[in-house]
Protein backbone atom coordinates (compact mmCIF):
# COMPACT_ATOMS: atom_id res chain seq x y z
CA UNK A 1 0.00 0.00 0.00
CA UNK A 2 0.96 3.10 -1.10
CA UNK A 3 0.80 6.21 1.63
CA UNK A 4 1.09 8.88 -1.46
CA UNK A 5 -0.63 6.73 -3.72
CA UNK A 6 -1.35 8.29 -7.40
CA UNK A 7 -5.08 8.10 -7.93
CA UNK A 8 -5.15 7.37 -11.45
CA UNK A 9 -2.65 4.30 -10.81
CA UNK A 10 -4.01 2.79 -8.07
CA UNK A 11 -5.11 -1.23 -8.09
CA UNK A 12 -8.73 -0.77 -7.18
CA UNK A 13 -8.74 2.37 -9.55
CA UNK A 14 -11.07 5.95 -9.10
CA UNK A 15 -12.83 5.55 -5.63
CA UNK A 16 -15.75 5.93 -7.61
CA UNK A 17 -16.24 2.46 -8.70
CA UNK A 18 -19.03 1.19 -8.00
CA UNK A 19 -22.84 1.07 -8.05
CA UNK A 20 -24.96 0.99 -5.50
CA UNK A 21 -25.71 -2.56 -4.37
CA UNK A 22 -29.43 -3.44 -2.95
CA UNK A 23 -29.96 -4.18 0.19
CA UNK A 24 -31.53 -6.00 2.55
CA UNK A 25 -33.49 -5.07 5.12
CA UNK A 26 -32.00 -6.58 7.92
CA UNK A 27 -30.59 -4.27 10.72
CA UNK A 28 -26.93 -3.61 10.27
CA UNK A 29 -24.66 -6.07 12.17
CA UNK A 30 -23.50 -5.23 15.61
CA UNK A 31 -21.41 -6.32 18.46
CA UNK A 32 -24.27 -5.93 20.64
CA UNK A 33 -25.88 -8.40 18.46
CA UNK A 34 -26.03 -12.07 20.53
CA UNK A 35 -24.54 -15.09 18.76
CA UNK A 36 -27.20 -16.77 17.66
CA UNK A 37 -27.13 -20.96 16.67
CA UNK A 38 -27.30 -22.03 12.98
CA UNK A 39 -27.11 -17.79 12.58
CA UNK A 40 -25.36 -16.49 8.76
CA UNK A 41 -21.53 -17.11 8.51
CA UNK A 42 -20.15 -14.31 6.19
CA UNK A 43 -19.22 -14.21 2.63
CA UNK A 44 -16.69 -11.86 1.04
CA UNK A 45 -19.47 -10.59 -0.82
CA UNK A 46 -21.54 -9.99 2.37
CA UNK A 47 -18.58 -8.28 4.15
CA UNK A 48 -18.68 -4.32 4.21
CA UNK A 49 -16.41 -2.25 5.58
CA UNK A 50 -19.23 -0.06 7.02
CA UNK A 51 -23.15 -1.64 7.14
CA UNK A 52 -22.61 -5.00 6.69
CA UNK A 53 -25.83 -6.77 7.36
CA UNK A 54 -26.64 -10.13 8.46
CA UNK A 55 -24.00 -11.59 9.76
CA UNK A 56 -21.98 -12.09 12.84
CA UNK A 57 -18.81 -9.55 13.69
CA UNK A 58 -17.10 -11.88 15.46
CA UNK A 59 -16.34 -13.88 12.41
CA UNK A 60 -12.33 -13.45 12.19
CA UNK A 61 -12.91 -15.27 8.58
CA UNK A 62 -13.45 -14.25 5.34
CA UNK A 63 -10.47 -11.78 5.15
CA UNK A 64 -11.76 -9.56 3.11
CA UNK A 65 -9.91 -6.90 3.32
CA UNK A 66 -5.87 -8.79 3.56
CA UNK A 67 -4.44 -4.94 3.50
CA UNK A 68 -5.83 -4.04 7.25
CA UNK A 69 -5.07 -7.43 8.28
CA UNK A 70 -1.22 -6.60 7.14
CA UNK A 71 -1.25 -3.82 8.78
CA UNK A 72 -2.42 -4.74 11.78
CA UNK A 73 0.51 -7.16 11.82
CA UNK A 74 3.23 -4.91 10.88
CA UNK A 75 2.40 -2.85 14.05
CA UNK A 76 2.29 -5.58 16.22
CA UNK A 77 6.05 -6.27 14.50
CA UNK A 78 6.89 -2.41 15.29
CA UNK A 79 5.15 -2.35 19.23
CA UNK A 80 8.09 -0.60 21.25
CA UNK A 81 7.72 0.37 24.84
CA UNK A 82 8.92 3.72 26.26
CA UNK A 83 11.35 2.43 28.91
CA UNK A 84 13.37 1.23 26.33
CA UNK A 85 14.45 4.64 25.72
CA UNK A 86 17.32 6.07 27.73
CA UNK A 87 16.44 9.74 29.17
CA UNK A 88 19.12 10.52 30.92
CA UNK A 89 20.52 13.20 28.25
CA UNK A 90 17.52 14.61 28.66
CA UNK A 91 16.88 14.71 32.30
CA UNK A 92 20.15 16.74 32.62
CA UNK A 93 19.62 19.43 30.19
CA UNK A 94 16.26 20.06 32.00
CA UNK A 95 17.93 20.47 35.39
CA UNK A 96 20.49 22.02 34.66
CA UNK A 97 18.83 24.82 32.61
CA UNK A 98 20.20 24.23 28.83
CA UNK A 99 16.77 24.98 27.48
CA UNK A 100 15.64 28.46 26.87
CA UNK A 101 12.58 30.08 28.12
CA UNK A 102 10.80 29.53 24.49
CA UNK A 103 12.15 26.10 24.61
CA UNK A 104 10.50 25.20 27.45
CA UNK A 105 7.59 26.99 27.23
CA UNK A 106 7.18 25.20 23.46
CA UNK A 107 8.11 22.00 25.09
CA UNK A 108 5.23 21.90 27.78
CA UNK A 109 2.84 22.82 25.62
CA UNK A 110 3.11 20.50 23.39
CA UNK A 111 3.22 17.11 25.79
CA UNK A 112 0.16 18.55 26.88
CA UNK A 113 -1.03 19.06 24.17
CA UNK A 114 -0.18 15.59 22.67
CA UNK A 115 -1.27 13.70 25.61
CA UNK A 116 -5.03 15.63 25.34
CA UNK A 117 -5.00 14.67 21.20
CA UNK A 118 -3.62 10.93 22.60
CA UNK A 119 -6.35 10.46 24.88
CA UNK A 120 -9.12 12.03 22.64
CA UNK A 121 -8.41 9.51 19.21
CA UNK A 122 -8.96 6.16 20.50
CA UNK A 123 -12.01 7.85 22.89
CA UNK A 124 -13.20 9.00 19.56
CA UNK A 125 -12.70 5.33 17.87
CA UNK A 126 -14.60 3.54 20.66
CA UNK A 127 -17.34 5.57 21.19
CA UNK A 128 -17.65 5.88 17.27
CA UNK A 129 -16.19 4.89 14.54
CA UNK A 130 -15.75 1.40 16.50
CA UNK A 131 -19.39 0.86 15.95
CA UNK A 132 -20.00 1.39 12.77
CA UNK A 133 -17.29 -1.26 11.65
CA UNK A 134 -18.50 -4.58 10.37
CA UNK A 135 -15.31 -5.89 9.00
CA UNK A 136 -13.70 -8.02 11.49
CA UNK A 137 -9.86 -7.74 10.86
CA UNK A 138 -10.84 -3.54 10.13
CA UNK A 139 -12.04 -4.29 14.24
CA UNK A 140 -8.93 -6.23 14.96
CA UNK A 141 -6.73 -3.09 14.08
CA UNK A 142 -8.68 -0.39 15.39
CA UNK A 143 -8.59 -2.25 18.78
CA UNK A 144 -4.72 -2.37 18.15
CA UNK A 145 -4.41 1.20 17.81
CA UNK A 146 -6.24 1.84 20.65
CA UNK A 147 -3.64 0.02 22.32
CA UNK A 148 -1.01 2.11 20.63
CA UNK A 149 -2.64 5.45 21.57
CA UNK A 150 -2.37 4.28 25.07
CA UNK A 151 1.52 3.87 24.99
CA UNK A 152 1.97 7.29 23.55
CA UNK A 153 0.17 8.48 26.58
CA UNK A 154 2.32 6.34 28.90
CA UNK A 155 5.28 7.41 26.96
CA UNK A 156 4.17 11.17 28.00
CA UNK A 157 3.86 10.55 31.34
CA UNK A 158 7.22 8.73 31.51
CA UNK A 159 8.99 11.58 30.01
CA UNK A 160 8.04 14.06 32.34
CA UNK A 161 8.79 11.86 35.20
CA UNK A 162 11.96 10.76 33.41
CA UNK A 163 12.96 14.53 33.80
CA UNK A 164 12.24 14.13 37.54
CA UNK A 165 8.97 15.90 37.70
CA UNK A 166 7.07 15.30 40.61
CA UNK A 167 3.01 14.94 40.61
CA UNK A 168 2.53 18.46 41.08
CA UNK A 169 5.41 19.48 38.16
CA UNK A 170 3.89 17.15 35.80
CA UNK A 171 0.01 18.52 36.49
CA UNK A 172 1.23 21.79 35.45
CA UNK A 173 2.48 20.72 32.06
CA UNK A 174 -0.53 18.37 31.63
CA UNK A 175 -2.98 21.32 32.22
CA UNK A 176 -1.98 24.10 29.51
CA UNK A 177 -4.19 22.20 27.18
CA UNK A 178 -7.33 23.12 29.80
CA UNK A 179 -5.95 26.48 30.19
CA UNK A 180 -5.13 27.99 26.52
CA UNK A 181 -7.64 28.55 24.17
CA UNK A 182 -5.41 27.97 20.97
CA UNK A 183 -5.25 24.67 22.47
CA UNK A 184 -8.70 23.93 23.76
CA UNK A 185 -10.11 24.75 20.53
CA UNK A 186 -8.05 22.62 18.63
CA UNK A 187 -8.52 19.22 20.69
CA UNK A 188 -12.60 20.18 21.02
CA UNK A 189 -12.92 20.57 17.12
CA UNK A 190 -12.80 16.05 17.04
CA UNK A 191 -15.32 16.21 19.89
CA UNK A 192 -17.72 18.17 17.10
CA UNK A 193 -17.33 15.10 15.09
CA UNK A 194 -17.84 12.30 17.73
CA UNK A 195 -20.72 13.86 18.68
CA UNK A 196 -21.89 14.48 15.72
CA UNK A 197 -21.81 10.89 14.35
CA UNK A 198 -22.75 9.68 18.28
CA UNK A 199 -26.20 11.87 17.41
CA UNK A 200 -26.90 10.50 13.95
CA UNK A 201 -29.02 7.02 13.55
CA UNK A 202 -27.13 4.00 12.76
CA UNK A 203 -27.83 2.95 8.98
CA UNK A 204 -29.46 6.08 7.41
CA UNK A 205 -27.29 8.46 4.94
CA UNK A 206 -27.11 11.09 7.58
CA UNK A 207 -24.78 8.97 9.82
CA UNK A 208 -22.50 7.80 6.97
CA UNK A 209 -21.96 11.29 5.94
CA UNK A 210 -21.45 12.29 10.07
CA UNK A 211 -19.03 9.26 9.74
CA UNK A 212 -16.57 10.56 7.09
CA UNK A 213 -16.75 13.45 8.35
CA UNK A 214 -15.40 12.11 11.75
CA UNK A 215 -12.95 10.06 10.03
CA UNK A 216 -11.46 12.90 8.17
CA UNK A 217 -11.40 14.83 11.30
CA UNK A 218 -9.05 11.47 12.55
CA UNK A 219 -7.17 11.51 9.53
CA UNK A 220 -6.37 15.15 10.17
CA UNK A 221 -5.41 14.50 13.80
CA UNK A 222 -3.25 11.39 12.55
CA UNK A 223 -1.59 12.78 9.26
CA UNK A 224 -1.64 16.94 10.30
CA UNK A 225 -1.75 17.48 13.82
CA UNK A 226 0.49 14.87 15.60
CA UNK A 227 3.28 14.95 13.15
CA UNK A 228 3.08 18.94 12.92
CA UNK A 229 3.72 18.71 16.85
CA UNK A 230 6.92 15.96 16.85
CA UNK A 231 8.50 18.25 14.27
CA UNK A 232 8.18 21.21 17.21
CA UNK A 233 10.12 18.93 19.34
CA UNK A 234 12.34 17.48 16.70
CA UNK A 235 13.62 20.96 15.52
CA UNK A 236 15.04 21.26 19.21
CA UNK A 237 17.00 17.74 18.74
CA UNK A 238 18.29 18.97 15.74
CA UNK A 239 19.94 21.43 17.81
CA UNK A 240 21.18 18.90 20.27
CA UNK A 241 18.06 19.52 22.80
CA UNK A 242 15.67 17.01 24.19
CA UNK A 243 16.96 13.93 21.92
CA UNK A 244 16.07 11.41 24.19
CA UNK A 245 12.51 12.83 24.23
CA UNK A 246 12.74 12.86 20.57
CA UNK A 247 13.52 9.13 20.26
CA UNK A 248 10.26 8.60 22.15
CA UNK A 249 8.72 10.58 19.48
CA UNK A 250 9.94 9.00 16.36
CA UNK A 251 8.61 5.78 17.73
CA UNK A 252 5.28 7.28 18.12
CA UNK A 253 5.59 9.09 14.52
CA UNK A 254 5.56 5.40 13.41
CA UNK A 255 2.93 4.06 14.80
CA UNK A 256 1.00 7.21 13.74
CA UNK A 257 2.15 6.91 10.41
CA UNK A 258 0.23 3.45 10.63
CA UNK A 259 -3.35 5.19 11.49
CA UNK A 260 -3.03 7.72 8.78
CA UNK A 261 -2.35 5.27 6.30
CA UNK A 262 -5.42 3.00 8.18
CA UNK A 263 -7.43 6.54 8.19
CA UNK A 264 -7.64 7.44 4.54
CA UNK A 265 -7.74 4.24 3.61
CA UNK A 266 -10.48 3.41 5.17
CA UNK A 267 -12.23 7.24 4.10
CA UNK A 268 -11.40 5.51 0.48
CA UNK A 269 -13.09 1.87 0.82
CA UNK A 270 -16.14 3.64 2.35
CA UNK A 271 -16.53 5.98 -0.79
CA UNK A 272 -15.73 3.04 -3.19
CA UNK A 273 -18.57 0.87 -1.15
CA UNK A 274 -21.26 3.77 -0.84
CA UNK A 275 -20.39 6.12 -4.30
CA UNK A 276 -23.19 8.14 -3.83
CA UNK A 277 -22.21 9.95 -0.37
CA UNK A 278 -19.16 11.36 -2.40
CA UNK A 279 -20.70 14.15 -4.02
CA UNK A 280 -20.05 17.65 -4.42
CA UNK A 281 -21.15 18.53 -1.47
CA UNK A 282 -18.79 16.25 0.51
CA UNK A 283 -15.83 16.92 -1.44
CA UNK A 284 -16.58 20.37 -0.44
CA UNK A 285 -17.55 19.42 2.90
CA UNK A 286 -13.81 17.92 3.13
CA UNK A 287 -12.35 20.66 1.84
CA UNK A 288 -13.41 23.16 4.47
CA UNK A 289 -12.34 20.73 7.07
CA UNK A 290 -8.68 20.53 5.90
CA UNK A 291 -8.97 24.68 5.75
CA UNK A 292 -10.30 24.84 9.45
CA UNK A 293 -7.40 22.46 10.29
CA UNK A 294 -4.79 24.62 9.14
CA UNK A 295 -6.98 27.89 11.07
CA UNK A 296 -6.81 25.75 14.35
CA UNK A 297 -2.96 24.94 13.85
CA UNK A 298 -1.83 28.48 12.64
CA UNK A 299 -3.39 29.82 15.91
CA UNK A 300 -1.66 27.23 17.83
CA UNK A 301 1.71 28.03 16.39
CA UNK A 302 1.27 31.53 17.52
CA UNK A 303 0.47 30.82 21.10
CA UNK A 304 3.06 28.17 21.57
CA UNK A 305 5.76 30.00 19.90
CA UNK A 306 4.86 33.33 20.50
CA UNK A 307 8.35 34.78 19.84
CA UNK A 308 7.72 34.30 16.29
CA UNK A 309 10.04 30.53 16.53
CA UNK A 310 12.70 28.63 18.24
CA UNK A 311 16.06 28.18 17.02
CA UNK A 312 15.89 26.53 13.63
CA UNK A 313 12.54 26.68 13.05
CA UNK A 314 10.18 29.93 12.68
CA UNK A 315 6.22 29.99 12.85
CA UNK A 316 5.88 30.69 8.86
CA UNK A 317 8.13 27.33 8.04
CA UNK A 318 5.76 25.67 10.84
CA UNK A 319 2.90 27.15 9.12
CA UNK A 320 3.93 26.37 5.32
CA UNK A 321 4.56 22.53 6.44
CA UNK A 322 0.68 22.57 8.14
CA UNK A 323 -0.04 23.65 4.63
CA UNK A 324 1.94 21.26 2.86
CA UNK A 325 0.28 18.41 4.47
CA UNK A 326 -3.04 19.96 3.84
CA UNK A 327 -2.28 19.64 0.73
CA UNK A 328 -1.20 16.33 0.77
CA UNK A 329 -4.46 15.39 2.12
CA UNK A 330 -6.70 16.88 -0.45
CA UNK A 331 -4.51 15.22 -2.87
CA UNK A 332 -4.88 12.05 -1.33
CA UNK A 333 -8.27 12.18 -1.18
CA UNK A 334 -8.70 13.28 -4.90
CA UNK A 335 -9.89 16.97 -3.73
CA UNK A 336 -8.18 20.17 -5.17
CA UNK A 337 -5.81 21.70 -2.85
CA UNK A 338 -6.05 24.64 -0.97
CA UNK A 339 -2.51 26.02 -0.62
CA UNK A 340 -0.49 25.67 -3.73
CA UNK A 341 2.91 24.66 -1.07
CA UNK A 342 5.00 22.75 -3.52
CA UNK A 343 8.21 21.92 -1.79
CA UNK A 344 8.24 19.80 1.54
CA UNK A 345 9.39 23.26 4.27
CA UNK A 346 11.09 20.91 6.52
CA UNK A 347 12.74 17.95 4.56
CA UNK A 348 14.95 17.17 7.20
CA UNK A 349 12.43 16.21 9.11
CA UNK A 350 12.65 12.86 7.51
CA UNK A 351 15.79 12.27 10.12
CA UNK A 352 13.77 11.32 13.03
CA UNK A 353 11.76 8.62 10.61
CA UNK A 354 12.18 5.44 12.08
CA UNK A 355 12.33 2.48 9.37
CA UNK A 356 8.74 1.22 8.54
CA UNK A 357 6.48 0.25 5.78
CA UNK A 358 6.46 3.39 3.77
CA UNK A 359 8.02 6.62 3.89
CA UNK A 360 5.86 9.45 5.36
CA UNK A 361 6.80 11.80 2.93
CA UNK A 362 7.96 10.28 -0.33
CA UNK A 363 5.95 7.19 -0.26
CA UNK A 364 9.14 4.75 -0.35
CA UNK A 365 8.58 0.96 0.81
CA UNK A 366 10.93 0.45 3.43
CA UNK A 367 12.13 -2.73 5.34
CA UNK A 368 10.54 -3.29 8.63
CA UNK A 369 12.78 -3.70 11.71
CA UNK A 370 11.85 -4.37 15.51
CA UNK A 371 13.20 -2.19 18.43
CA UNK A 372 15.51 -0.24 16.08
CA UNK A 373 17.72 2.20 17.41
CA UNK A 374 18.20 5.41 16.10
CA UNK A 375 21.78 7.08 15.69
CA UNK A 376 22.19 10.95 15.38
CA UNK A 377 25.40 11.31 15.83
FE1 LIG B 1 -0.99 8.48 19.22
FE1 LIG C 1 -2.77 7.49 16.28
Amino acid sequence: MLYFEDMANHPEGDIVSTPPQKTEQISISSSLDPITIGSKRPSSTDIKIVGGRGYDLRQPIPVKYTQVRDRFLAARKNFWVPNDIPMGEDKLQWNTGQLTEAEMWLFKTNISYLTAGDNLVPDNLVNTIFQHITANEMRQYLRWIMCEESNHVESYLFILESYGLDEKGQGQVFALYQEMPELVEKVNWNLIFTNKLNNAPLGEPEALRALLENLMSYYIFEYLFFPLGFSQIFALARKGKLRNTAQQYSYIWRDEVGHSSNGVWLIRQIIRENPNIWDVAMQERFRTMVDEAIRLETAYAHAVMPDGGILGMSVHTYINFAKFIGDNICKNLGINPLFGIKEHPMPWISEYELNQEVNFFEGRVREYQTGSQLTWD
